[in-house]
């Protein structure tokens, strides 16, 4: 099967999870559109949703969906997500959509955080995939040095985020204690959002493989 097609799998594997007549969270990207599309035949009753991007709040509204301001909710019951790249322990690199900040901020108040991925992204170390910082933009040449004191290659992608910020995508980095990572990242002053989602990784995953799609928890 194709990536395209393993993507249509897992999206519509995840409409399991959604809990009808709950507020659901919607993330951002391919996988996450093959999700929507499937939510949307399958008619469950979803009240209102909050979303992680322009985008996805675009796609949802298109097809009659409420989207919420995340302050008008306390608590969400599940956060539905890609990954561009996910590990043993659900530690994932995210933001190749430029939908880091506000995909983590979703994922912080959510019980539950089922990723989507295809069998592509599923590694063993953290770090094949340059990792996304956003960053505001006037500190994108003092976080670009401290990156690279770091031993990390900043690439600024050419891309504005939702918030108005600046993206670096960093090359070089083999992350084995993702949270350490996340820690040590979050500390330069001028990142907003380090696209390592290490503290609060998946609780499930499901994966699109051409032995069908196959289901993780932890
Ligand atoms: C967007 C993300 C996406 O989840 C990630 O890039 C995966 O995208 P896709 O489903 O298109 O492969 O983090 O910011």
């Amino acid at each position: 099967m194709d990536q395209k097609e393993l993507k249509r799998l897992v999206g519509q594997s995840a409409v399991a999870y959604v809990k009808p007549g709950e507020i659901l969270g919607v993330g951002t990207g391919s996988t996450v559109d093959c999700f929507i599309d499937a939510l949307k035949d399958s008619g469950i009753d979803v009240p209102a949703c909050v979303s992680s991007s322009v985008r996805s709040t675009k796609k949802l509204q298109d097809y009659g969906y409420r989207v919420v301001d995340l302050n008008e909710v306390d608590r969400i019951g599940v956060y539905i997500d890609g990954a561009d790249e996910i590990d043993a322990s659900f530690s994932m690199i995210k933001g190749g959509g430029g939908a880091l900040t506000r995909e983590k901020i979703v994922a912080s108040v959510s019980d539950r955080f089922v990723c989507i991925a295809d069998a592509s992204k599923k590694v063993d170390v953290l770090g094949q995939f340059p990792l996304p910082i956003e960053v505001i933009p006037m500190a994108v040449r003092a976080v670009s040095a401290e990156i690279q004191r770091l031993g990390g290659e900043p690439v600024l992608r050419d891309f504005t985020t939702d918030n108005g910020n600046k993206i670096l995508d960093v090359h070089g980095w083999k992350i084995e204690d993702a949270c350490a990572w996340e820690e040590k990242l979050n500390q330069i002053v001028g990142v907003v959002t380090v696209g390592l989602f290490a503290h609060r990784g998946a609780d499930v995953l499901l994966l699109g493989t051409d032995e069908g799609v196959k289901t993780f928890s932890r």
